[in-house]
């Protein structure tokens, strides 16, 4: 092939048997994506291909993908991005369609071979192909993910995909958004076969002689005496989608718009010829294209794909490699970092003081590898292999060969300082010695340090196995080459890292202090626990903050509460409520009386008797609105400040970490995207009126005032 075509990312070779290859490969990237250029090409070449058919020179068509472990992962997001207009947005789902009808209409048989991830456009490109073949590689996965973006599959897939895994199987993938694995797809006739990963290739050319010799026909899902009951006829059909809408507006909380879009496109499009159907679609799809929404969707999504970016390609390049973790203190913590690493199939020696925490510590990450097996990220005995990688010891001799030292004992400085003392005696010159600590000064830590340069924060977030933020703390003296690999070490845990400067609090639980220590005022001017919660959570966040601070901990909040106060001053004068709640023995959940009543870890509501501890309703407490803006207004102001003493490099760094550490609603697009859609003098005019009338902690910060006086917003704007 000449070079400028290989360069266009997708090439057509035929062979001496007339099949025809179509190679997706984009030039210098993992992924192959379907952008405008590639659907043009693609429109060329089958145009390319229906002439050899027309003279007889093709007797086949396989779609495949030079990119190990990718076929397609999708349409470009920057592409969707920057739609504005619904008529464009169904222009391009239209022309989309166009191009795979032309597919499905080739009269030689033609063959996606998915070797990896098959995702969005790709998985409606396949479907537009008589076969599908998959590999059994481990992160073979088949999905059409748009719905979690806040649009739909516009290229086909909400019409060919119902008619040919039937309707519950094709709502299940639309509206999750889940992905599913080879064997599943081949029981929902997603695809016909699942060959081997090793030769797969070959597999792939055995199957289409198969397919020319006339010996396979495409499958056809076989659907159950149910799904026949339910999916063949009118009435049943109609009780399917009440249900499926009622699972739907319960998992969406009315908040995200695209599922619900989705399944009426699946129900309306059901029996309608595919023409008329594709129309409706791609309408459908040009509407959710250009919601803020979607918009916030996909800028969460690009936040998340860039994070690797927050670290100039020069500096990451300066990582040096981690073989080995050694995490010391296998508590709550420390037993699920190693279990992290574990699973990512790092060697781990996890060290304690005492049997009985190391034990407790090594069994809480068994626990979390068999969890991840009967979920099926891997097998059985996979688990057991990576759970031999951890090494449970009392004692450092197993730190000689130690890349990276992550520190999770108790939150104390001195205990702290002399295990990093007794930690460097033990670690090689070069490992990087990390600390977990969520409150305390690393650069006090690393003061004790015989290499400062090396010693660096990575605070996780529990529960780790499940929160995707890491802050890496830096110091003034913490080096490149630390940071580097500290940062490249939570990429490769498949973690979203964001560079903090060291400072009290770090980010997020800068921002999340007075948050929480609003809810406290709150409560005590007579806002019931109950409403305060629902307040929030109305507003999207995952829980209340009564129920953050009982999962947190009293004794912790305080802790923090106070090591924060050193920097925040008054604006985190503390309400009080938390003292009370400690004085009368209450910890939160972990001692099962918090703001809830807990059992056996289980909430059992509100804690009555909190009455003798919190002031009675109040005749005119703060109505939800307010609520709300107090305990989101002042963390909008917090990140003023941050950003102002340089504590992240931007408001994206804000967004990314406040969606991914505090499950802050992903659809307002992170908290700074929403405090500009409330518009920023908006929000400088309310803080000014609470300032006055509430308390000077309200008083909003210069940074702030300075954007909403020339007009200026933390993110750009929404385009729409
Ligand atoms: P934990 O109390 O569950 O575990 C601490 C462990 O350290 C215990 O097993 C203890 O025996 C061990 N230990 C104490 N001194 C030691 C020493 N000299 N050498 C080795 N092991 C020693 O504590 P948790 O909750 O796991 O917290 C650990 C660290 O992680 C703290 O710095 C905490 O601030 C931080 N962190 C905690 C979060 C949480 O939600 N629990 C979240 C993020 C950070």
């Amino acid at each position: 092939m000449p070079k400028d075509v290989q360069e266009e990312g997708l090439t057509l070779a035929v062979d001496n048997d007339n099949i025809g290859w179509l190679t997706f490969d984009r030039p210098g990237s993992k992924v192959n994506l379907l952008t405008t250029a590639i659907m043009e090409r693609l429109d060329a070449l089958i145009t390319e291909l229906q002439s050899r058919i027309a003279t007889g020179k093709l007797v086949a068509v396989v779609m495949w993908s030079d990119k190990p472990g990718s076929f397609i992962a999708g349409a470009d997001v920057n592409e969707i991005a920057a739609l504005t207009d619904a008529n464009e947005a169904a222009a391009k789902s239209r022309k989309g369609q166009k191009v795979f009808a032309r597919v499905s209409r080739l009269t030689v048989p033609t063959i996606a071979a998915i070797d990896g991830s098959c995702l969005g456009g790709g998985t409606e490109l396949a479907l537009a192909c008589d076969y599908r073949l998959a590999s059994d590689r481990p992160s073979t996965r088949i999905g059409l993910p748009e719905t979690q973006l806040g649009i739909l599959p516009g290229f086909g897939g909400t019409v060919r995909l119902p008619r040919q895994c039937g309707i519950q199987n094709a709502l299940n993938v639309i509206l999750t958004g889940a992905p599913v694995k080879p064997d599943r797809a081949r029981r929902m006739a997603l695809v016909d076969r699942v060959l081997s990963e090793e030769g797969f290739r070959d597999g792939v050319r055995a199957f289409i002689r198969e397919v020319i010799t006339g010996r396979v026909k495409p499958s056809v899902y076989e659907k159950s005496f149910t799904e026949r009951l339910l999916e063949d006829n009118g009435l049943g059909r109609k009780l399917l989608f009440s249900m499926a809408r009622g699972r739907t507006a319960k998992r969406t909380g009315g908040r995200y718009p695209a599922p619900m879009v989705a399944l009426d496109v699946v129900e309306r499009t059901h029996g309608l010829q595919v023409d008329q159907a594709l129309e409706i679609e791609a309408r459908a799809l040009g509407e959710l294209a250009v919601t803020p929404v979607c918009k916030n969707l996909i800028r969460i999504f690009q936040l998340s794909t860039g994070a690797r970016d927050a670290l100039p390609a020069a500096v990451l390049e300066k990582r040096r490699p981690v073989e080995r973790v050694g995490v010391i203190g296998a508590g709550v913590m420390g037993g699920a970092i190693a279990e992290l690493a574990a699973s990512k199939d790092v060697d781990v020696v996890l060290k304690d003081i005492e049997q009985g925490p190391l034990d407790a510590g090594l069994h809480h990450a068994h626990e979390l590898l068999e969890k991840a097996a009967s979920k099926g990220v891997f097998g059985a005995e996979e688990a057991g292999l990576k759970f031999a990688r951890i090494q449970g010891v009392l004692d450092y001799a197993e730190f000689g060969q130690v890349d990276l030292a992550i520190e999770a004992v108790v939150e104390r400085m001195a205990v702290k300082k002399q295990v990093l003392r007794e930690a460097e005696e033990a670690l090689p010159e070069r490992a990087v010695f990390a600390t977990n600590t969520s409150s305390l000064s690393v650069s006090e830590l690393a003061s004790g340090a015989t290499r400062p340069a090396r010693v660096v924060g990575l605070h996780f977030f529990n529960p780790v196995h499940r929160m995707p933020l890491v802050e890496v703390i830096r110091t003034p003296e913490t080096s490149d080459e630390a940071l580097a690999t500290a940062f490249g070490f939570a990429l490769d845990m498949d973690k979203r890292p964001v560079i903090v400067r060291d400072s009290p609090g770090f980010l997020v639980n800068r921002l999340l202090g007075p948050y929480l220590n609003e809810a406290g005022y709150l409560l005590e001017e007579g806002v019931p626990v109950r409403k305060l919660d629902d307040a929030v959570a109305d507003f999207g966040m995952p829980m209340g903050p009564c129920r953050l601070l009982d999962e947190v901990g009293f004794d912790v909040a305080r802790h923090v509460a106070s090591e924060l106060g050193r920097e925040l001053g008054e604006r985190l004068t503390p309400s009080g409520v938390i003292e009370r709640l400690l004085e009368d023995g209450r910890l939160g959940k972990k001692n099962g009386l918090g703001f809830y009543i807990y059992q056996d870890g289980r909430e059992k509501g509100v804690d009555s008797d909190l009455r003798r501890l919190l002031p009675g309703p109040a005749s005119t407490p703060p109505n939800d609105e307010e609520i709300r803006r107090r305990c989101l207004y002042v963390m909008v102001n917090e990140a003023a400040f941050a950003l102002e003493q340089e504590v992240v490099e931007g408001a994206a760094a804000v967004d990314l970490a406040m969606v991914m550490g505090t499950g802050f609603p992903p659809f307002r697009g992170g908290l700074l995207r929403w405090a500009d859609s409330e518009g920023l003098t908006s929000i400088v005019e309310s803080l000014r009126e609470l300032a006055g009338r509430v308390g000077p902690r309200f008083e909003p910060a210069p940074r702030l005032v300075r954007m909403a006086e020339a007009g200026d917003s933390f993110t750009a704007p929404v385009a729409v």
